[in-house]
């Protein structure tokens, strides 16, 4: 099938549109839930919650090579959620910036992970991150951009503004390391590390 007339195909060849409210509802009340640990919040698996952690160790162990972080680096997490990628990071010795759209999310993690003067926790949803950030005093670019598990909750319709957001959070010859989509390009001055 060519590429155009794939838009919107998400569900075994059926063309299915994202609703937004929805999603937001997901997981604005995702928090109410009682779980055993912070992760299931994001990584899910309700029924056997201790997949969540080895689903955690396994992607870590994929992705975090990828990412390369080194002394110094400043890296921002889009759709961070609880926060899972900011220990190794940190430990890594670089600045981290989560971004979330749900507060629920940052609440749960700000209190067991507090940034200090090596980050910060900041509401806002993907297609208006940059504003969020001058809003906020949190300078750009960043070195590393990760965005694990979010393209799939946003309408195709959507993605090239995601992308344009991307762009700009992205320093020259940055990584952006991104799980759930496939993009066929980077830009010239970026390496982008996509894989499903
Ligand atoms: C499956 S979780 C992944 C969390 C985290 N990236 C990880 O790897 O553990 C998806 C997260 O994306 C957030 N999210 C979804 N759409 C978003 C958007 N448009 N802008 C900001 N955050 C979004 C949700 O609130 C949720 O925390």
């Amino acid at each position: 099938m060519p590429e155009k007339d794939r838009r919107g195909v998400r569900v075994k060849g059926t063309r299915v549109a994202i609703d937004e409210t929805t999603v937001r509802s997901f997981f604005a009340h995702r928090h109410e839930k009682q779980l055993p640990h912070r992760l299931n919040y994001t990584n899910y698996q309700d029924a056997h919650p201790e997949l969540a952690l080895v689903r955690d160790a396994e992607e870590k162990a994929k992705i975090l090579p990828m990412l390369d972080i080194h002394p110094g680096m400043r890296v921002i997490d889009i759709g961070c959620g609880v926060g899972r990628w900011s220990t190794e990071i940190l430990a890594a010795g670089a600045d981290y910036v989560g971004v979330d759209y749900e507060q629920s999310f940052l609440d749960l993690v700000s209190e067991a992970q507090p940034l200090g003067s090596h980050g910060a926790w900041v509401c806002s949803d993907f297609q208006h991150v940059t504003q969020a950030l001058a809003d906020a005093g949190i300078a750009m670019p960043f070195d590393r951009v990760i965005i694990n598990g979010i393209f799939m909750y946003i309408n195709d319709a959507d993605i090239p503004a995601c992308l344009s957001q991307m762009d700009k959070l992205l320093s020259r010859g940055g990584h952006c390391v991104s799980q759930g989509i496939s993009i066929p390009h980077g830009t010239p001055h970026t390496r982008r590390h996509l894989f499903r």
